[in-house]
């Protein structure tokens, strides 16, 4: 178990939603946090609320697209707080359009945040957290898009699955350091997320007009439930409270809903499915075997069964 208290998080989206939450569970379980985020407004709202309470929270207006503002973050949360621990990579941005609408614009916007900022943050962080050498974990939000690709949201989906991909080789990578790192898989959250998104973007990376709403093909399940009731979306504060779980129990995978499942299963059928018939070569067997980790990587042994409720 990663012991806390006392460490100090740094947490991007953290004005709002998911990273408000994490900021507030780190909050009460000890933790000095620092909450970044583009939209001063928000940092200001968020502070308004932390600010009656005894919680250690630090806010930093941060645009993770932005490199040197990353690098004096950093130097800004080191002399706040002191050695960062726990580097929550949650900033993100949505946006949905059928694959055939979307422009560079999109795809640019899109990657930039959802991918863009994660690699940012690893660059500009990981080297202060290894050398300070105490123990410590990253955290990237994905999506349960992230493992299984959902219609109509194609930019996204593309960033949530490299985020996940990204986060179990920098888990591999850093299996002999103190750091652990996780990737996150919320389902649906009660945020502002579509909100946030056309707040935030550029005005360089706005289209003209903005794409067709993604619809269904006849015979498809409706892209959006037709009784969608977002009040039975997870609250921010249990997604915080999963997540410091997931921190505290280094696990590589972090889940908020059983419900999906079904979805990993499909897509891991599918996978095993598509393996050719023919029998393993092995000489060839031999060659791939050499490249260790490519064909069996014993990082994903480490994922513990979760036996206790929340
Ligand atoms: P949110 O909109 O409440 O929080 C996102 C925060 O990121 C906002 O405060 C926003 O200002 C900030 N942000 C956006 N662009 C930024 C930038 N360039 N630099 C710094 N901060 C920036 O929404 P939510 O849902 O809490 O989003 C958090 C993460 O969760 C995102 O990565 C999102 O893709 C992911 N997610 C959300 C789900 C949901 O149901 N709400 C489901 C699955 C994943």
């Amino acid at each position: 178990m990663l012991d806390v208290s006392g460490k100090t998080a740094f947490i991007t989206g953290g004005a709002s939603g998911m990273g408000w939450g994490m900021a507030k569970a780190f909050g009460e379980a000890g933790m000095k946090v620092v909450i970044a985020d583009i939209r001063q407004e928000a940092l200001d709202q968020a502070m308004e609320g932390f600010s009656k309470t005894n919680l250690a929270v630090y806010p930093i207006l941060l645009d993770v697209t932005d490199r040197d503002g990353w690098a004096k973050a950093a130097d800004e949360a080191e002399a706040q707080f002191g050695n960062i621990h726990v580097l929550c990579l949650n900033a993100g941005v949505g946006g949905g359009g059928m694959v055939q609408d979307m422009s560079y614009k999109d795809w640019d916007f899109g990657l930039g945040v959802n991918i863009g900022g994660v690699v940012n943050g690893l660059v500009t962080m990981l080297p202060r957290m290894l050398k300070h050498g105490e123990e410590g974990h990253i955290v990237a939000t994905s999506s349960t898009g992230g493992f299984s690709a959902v219609g109509g949201v194609a930019v996204y989906c593309t960033a949530k699955f490299a985020v996940a991909g990204m986060m179990e080789t920098v888990a591999t990578d850093l299996k002999d350091t103190p750091i652990g790192a996780s990737v996150f898989f919320p389902g649906p959250v009660q945020t502002s997320l579509g909100e946030t998104t056309n707040a935030t973007r550029p005005a360089h990376l706005r289209n003209a007009a903005p794409p067709p709403p993604p619809v269904a093909k006849e015979g498809e399940p409706p892209r959006r439930p037709v009784n969608f009731d977002p009040s039975l979306f997870m609250s921010p504060e249990e997604v915080g409270q999963r997540v410091l779980r997931g921190i505290r129990r280094k696990d590589l995978f972090i889940m908020t809903h059983p419900e999906f499942r079904d979805g990993i299963i499909a897509r891991n059928e599918a996978l095993l499915r598509a393996i050719p018939v023919e029998e393993p070569d092995e000489a060839r067997a031999a060659l791939v075997r050499q490249f260790g980790t490519l064909i069996y990587n014993p990082i994903y042994d480490t994922q513990k069964p979760l036996t206790e409720k929340l």
